[in-house]
């Protein structure tokens, strides 16, 4: 067994054995390697200022990816190539193509943010030759600016992403199959455990090198937290303050991010992240990838895992509502036994989920809806991007030849301590005709099936009533009542 991870910091190889279990990126590259062009500002995800790159060998190519690097524990690093903004500086300080055209386009006033753009744009520079706007906002989704406004900032995208100059001009271009090797040299082959004392104890990251490993290790240890993406988990160090010891790293495992269509459904591992996601779930089941677009940022995209979303258990859910409504099932493992159960099941109450001492979430299989059914997510939220839902609701309807309810499953996220089926109005809903004076009728059934809670986000009222207007929409969008759709749209706008 290894007790020190290895990874490659912009030119330099760095083996670190000191470090703690929720001990950040963004600390390790301000504090210790002051490399503070990294800057920190909510510390939380949401504003992109600590962007960074991190590659890693994908089958056998080296892929790029944006992350926060203030939600990223060091553990979850070792075979990795991380690349801050000072990696781009050119000879004699040269500017970067991409550091340029902001400048050209006036993209930075106080320039706190400029950092976390630049790394943003480089990481859509490296990856496509001719983004769309909607690539570059895509891209920019995660980074907030408070002061120069997006119009200069895409500007530059687009100017710097359509007249690509040569690579040498950049580093990771000009470096690829070196970096390559270097990373094969250090690639994971036997489990990792760093230990470090602080107060008094000593707290451990566990680094697993395969998937009976990390059963194993979670056998041994089942009051560890596992952590994939920590795009939660993060937050309970950085906004808790919450001591995690030891901590199980699963986000490099490749038994876990395999992704495969067949037997009328996706199987994805608990460790594909949502940008890994994406496309599968794009081109087989579009309504649930539109909600994906709305989750975080691309750098949370990039980081979160569906399989970490469903293990948590969150009320609001973000996924889970679409799974469940879409009949979703979860292979839990353990390092002796192996069961799946409906997803629906798993979320018992508020914190508390189907999951015994030692098992973990292996794997979801998400059924694509049958081309003669409906299926439709909304999430509701106070901002389009990077935000969490007030409330979210997922319909998946069948019709019978005469246009009435033959089966609909209908979940909610937010409306209740864990994300549910509203069974009730499932029921009333079932056998009747699939029109506006069935939905009157039984649209309060609802208030049966809960009784939301107020907090920040919302009241108990909003939720309550949006969760029934939102059936409606459902309604007008899936019943061809284009005047009434109409005027919904012009609503929203
Ligand atoms: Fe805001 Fe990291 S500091 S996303
Ligand atoms: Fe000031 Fe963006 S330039 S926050």
């Amino acid at each position: 067994m290894k007790d020190a991870i290895s990874f490659i910091l912009n030119n330099e190889t760095v083996a670190l054995n000191d470090f703690g279990p929720t001990d950040t990126l963004l600390d390790y590259l301000r504090l210790q390697k002051r490399l503070t062009g990294t800057k920190e500002g909510c510390a939380e995800g949401d504003c992109g200022a600590c962007t960074v790159l991190v590659g890693r060998l994908v089958d056998g190519s080296l892929r790029y990816e944006t992350v926060n690097a203030c939600i990223r524990f060091m553990g979850s690093l070792h075979g990795t190539h991380i690349v801050t903004i000072e990696h781009l500086a050119g000879k004699a300080g040269a500017l970067h193509p991409v550091q340029q055209a902001m400048v050209d386009y006036h993209g930075s006033q106080c320039g706190f943010c400029t950092p976390g753009f630049v790394m943003s744009l480089y990481g859509l520079w490296l990856s496509s030759s001719k983004p769309s706007r909607a690539d570059i906002e895509k891209a920019l989704q995660g980074n907030l600016c408070r002061c120069t406004g997006y119009e200069p900032i895409i500007k530059a995208a687009e100017s710097v992403t359509a007249a690509k100059p040569s690579a040498l001009f950049d580093p990771i271009e000009r470096d690829r199959s070196s970096i390559m090797s270097r990373l094969w040299a250090i690639s994971l082959n036997e489990t990792i455990t760093v230990s470090k004392d602080a107060n008094g104890e000593t707290c451990r990251s566990i680094i697993p090198s395969s998937l009976s490993d990390f059963a194993a290790a979670y056998a041994a240890e089942p009051k560890a937290t596992i952590v994939a993406g920590s795009t939660d988990v993060g937050l309970w160090v950085t906004k808790q303050m919450r001591a995690l010891n030891p901590v199980i790293f699963i986000n490099h495992l490749s038994e876990l991010q395999s992704i495969s269509v067949g037997d009328g459904g996706i199987t994805m591992g608990a460790g594909v992240t949502y940008a890994q996601a994406f496309e599968v779930v794009a081109t087989n089941i579009p309504a649930f990838a539109r909600l994906i677009d709305r989750i975080g940022g691309q750098q949370v995209r990039n980081m979160g895992t569906i399989g970490g979303n469903i293990a948590n258990g969150s009320p609001i859910g973000d996924t889970p509502p679409a799974l469940i409504a879409l009949g979703a099932t979860l292979t839990l493992r353990s390092a002796s036994d192996s069961r799946t159960i409906l997803l629906e099941k798993y979320f018992v109450d508020y914190g508390k989920q189907d999951r015994f001492s030692g098992e973990f979430v292996e794997k979801i299989f998400v059924p694509i809806p049958a081309a003669d059914t409906h299926f439709a997510v909304y999430k509701i939220s106070k901002r389009r991007d990077e935000d969490i839902s007030a409330l979210c609701a997922a319909y998946h309807l069948k019709l019978d030849e005469a246009g009435h309810v033959e089966d609909i499953r209908i979940a909610f996220g937010g409306m209740a301590a864990t994300p549910k089926r509203a069974t009730k109005l499932e029921e009333a809903l079932t056998g009747q005709p699939w029109n506006k004076d069935t939905i009157d009728v039984v649209r309060d059934t609802l208030n049966e099936d809960f009784q939301p809670l107020s907090d920040w986000r919302a009241t108990a009222e909003y939720r309550q009533l949006t969760a029934k207007n939102l059936l409606t929409r459902f309604l007008l969008e899936t019943s061809g009542e284009a005047q009434e759709l109409q005027r919904f749209a012009l609503a929203e706008a």
